[in-house]
């Protein structure tokens, strides 16, 4: 039994997600919490060696396959070195992306079986799933344009992923709502087109409340 909570936000690309999940790391350790950022792929010593493979574009030839099991990889490596630590000793882990990001991607996104996933996911992580999960939701034409401005500006990078075609993030996106709808009582959708504070307040009243059932 894990003392811990463990909350992630996904979504598709410009959600906001990573400035989310920092200002959420930010308020909870400035009230008190034992708290832990972290971000997928990556987060690891290891996990960041293997991000850099998954972004690097002229990878051109990598399979789908590869592609999952290096996610994976990455997220077996997180989980065990990092996360399953920090929720056994009763911290809060936040992670931008996890295994729903391979479920949206390279299964909805890519094709590849979903079910097959579960397998490998389940395998790399021991099982372990997400307490609470936001979706961070927008039009994808909106989202690339947001991420691309972003990028432009210097702020975000734009990786072999971002660089797929609008059709490949629209089953991404319709990918997301599949598993929301599969799994209705571990996520949250949220409106990323409001205002900044307002998504970060929409995020916040859900984790006070998962933070109460710790309490109790
Ligand atoms: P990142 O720069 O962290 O993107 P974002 O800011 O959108 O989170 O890059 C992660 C990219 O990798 C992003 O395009 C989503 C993709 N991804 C997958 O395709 N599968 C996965 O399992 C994960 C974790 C990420």
């Amino acid at each position: 039994m894990m003392k811990g909570r463990f909350i992630t936000l996904e979504g598709p690309e410009g959600g906001g997600k990573t400035s989310q999940t920092r200002l959420l790391f930010e308020q909870l350790r400035n009230e008190g919490f034992d708290v832990l950022l972290v971000r997928e792929p990556g987060g690891t010593p290891i996990g960041d060696q293997i991000r850099a493979v998954l972004h690097d574009h002229t990878n051109v030839g990598m399979l789908p396959n590869t592609e999952l099991l290096l996610f994976s990889a990455s997220r077996g490596q997180l989980v065990g070195e990092v996360i399953r630590p920090a929720l056994e000793r009763g911290a809060i882990v936040l992670c931008d992306r996890y295994a729903d990001s391979t479920y949206a991607y390279q299964g909805y996104g890519l094709g590849l079986n979903v079910n097959a996933l579960r397998v490998i996911t389940a395998f790399a992580t021991g099982g372990l799933l997400p307490d609470l999960t936001f979706c961070l939701d927008l039009p994808v034409e909106e989202g690339l344009r947001r991420k691309r401005m972003a990028y432009e500006s210097g702020a975000s990078e734009w990786n072999r992923i971002d660089a797929r075609d609008l059709a490949f993030h629209k089953r991404v996106h319709a990918g997301y709502h599949e598993l929301v709808k599969r799994d209705p009582a571990r996520w949250v959708v949220v409106d990323a087109t409001q205002p900044f504070e307002k998504v970060a307040g929409d995020i916040r009243q859900h984790v006070d409340q998962l933070l109460a059932s710790m309490k109790g």
